[in-house]
């Protein structure tokens, strides 16, 4: 049976800052899609990451369905209004237009999408990320799908030897999906090359060179790039096959015990570590750190497992307390260097405008200031 998953998320409102949806908020959410989704879906999972909303949908109707769409942005409108009348902290916030228009993308909330055949049984995992960017999952994809270091199906596994396609995204391009698909093994440095700047080149899906099978698809929209102004960190969603021909869900699991730096965190606008929390955390020191959700379920007919939190281990216990030290250690510099994301990457407008006042004062000196420290002269 040919199944799609389709997760479209949005922050539409939450409790005391950018920090968690009120539960009316998400129960408002979760009803209004498994009633008006009666026909649609076959089955539907609602989780919250930080501030976050994601809709986990099973279907028949392909990606890119207008009528999934549109029943994900209603359900979000429906939660909005909720979010208004409880008053909660920027309810809406993600749905940047007053009207539907066939497609979630351009319109605030990301969304992810796959279509495949059903194996016998077919186990999966859905991230979800929060005060953090799409490019959070170049790293963890790189190293599940590419590197033996992490991912030993690459060495062990007969049916993964001939390696995977990764599909990269420049995200900066607007005017159309500008992408290129690039091999592993044969092409890593170039797949390395691209994927170290996060904030412009995206892991838009991954697919098995043995059957040309999808393996894993991320969230690609910015925020920054559709509203043009700051309107929340594009907080992304991804789905991942896992066993058999792809990766373990261990092998996708091991590079976030790294705790990788991305961008986010306070203002959208700093570096932090990536720490993988459980289902429906709250967001906390610094507005971050940036968070990771990780659920796995398998799907069958359609109809989906009950979820199990993968990073609710005491594993995950030891490796949340390293990275908690490495907020702690990029903190301790503030704005300074990498510890504040570059010009361009900034999400609010006071530095720009700072920048533009101060640069009407700057002077160049001339040759004969140059030996007096360029000052003006004053009496002994
Ligand atoms: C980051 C984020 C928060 C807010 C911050 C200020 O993605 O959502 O860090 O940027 O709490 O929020 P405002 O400007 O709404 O007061
Ligand atoms: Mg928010
Ligand atoms: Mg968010």
């Amino acid at each position: 049976m040919r199944t799609t998953l389709s997760v479209i998320k949005a922050d539409v409102g939450s409790i005391g800052g950018h920090i968690k949806p009120s539960a009316k908020l998400k129960e408002t959410v979760e009803r209004f899609v498994r009633e008006k989704g009666k026909k649609l879906l076959l089955d539907c999972y609602v989780s919250s990451t930080g501030d976050d909303i994601a809709l986990l949908m099973t279907h028949q109707h392909g990606v890119d369905s207008p009528k999934i769409h549109e029943l994900a942005w209603d359900a979000f409108m429906a939660g909005t209004k909720v979010a208004k009348e409880q008053g909660l902290y920027g309810a809406g916030q993600d749905l940047l237009k007053d009207a539907f228009s066939g497609n979630v993308r351009g319109l605030g909330p990301g969304s992810c999408e796959m279509e495949f055949e059903e194996r016998p049984n077919e186990p999966f995992v859905f991230f979800a990320a929060d005060k953090t960017d799409p490019g959070a999952y170049n790293l963890p994809l790189y190293l599940s799908f590419a590197d033996p270091m992490h991912c030993a199906g690459l060495l062990l596994s007969p049916k993964m030897a001939k390696g995977f396609s990764f599909t990269i995204m420049d995200v900066n391009h607007t005017e159309g999906d500008r992408v290129i698909e690039l091999n592993a093994p044969e092409e890593l440095y170039d797949i390395a090359c691209l994927l170290r700047d996060n904030e412009r080149f995206v892991v838009e899906s991954v697919h098995s060179r043995a059957g040309n099978e999808i393996g894993a698809v991320v969230s690609t929209s910015r925020l920054h790039n559709i509203a043009g102004t700051y309107t929340g960190k594009d907080d992304p969603v991804c789905l991942v096959r896992v066993q058999g021909g792809f990766p373990a869900t261990g092998e996708i699991l091991s590079p976030y015990r790294i705790g990788h730096y991305v961008a986010g965190t306070m203002r959208g606008s700093h570096n932090g570590p990536l720490m993988p929390v459980k289902l429906n955390s709250a967001i906390s020191f610094f507005d971050g750190p940036p968070s990771v959700t990780g659920a796995a379920f398998c799907v069958h007919a359609g109809k989906l497992t009950e979820p199990v939190d993968l990073f609710d281990h005491p594993f995950w216990d030891w490796v949340r307390n390293n990275v908690s030290q490495k907020a702690a250690e990029i903190r301790q510099q503030g704005f300074s260097g990498p510890a504040m994301l570059p010009y361009s990457e900034l999400e609010y407008g006071g530095v720009v405008e700072k920048m533009g006042q101060l640069d009407t004062r700057f002077i160049v000196r001339k040759q004969a200031q140059a030996a007096g420290n360029g000052r003006k002269k004053t009496a002994a």
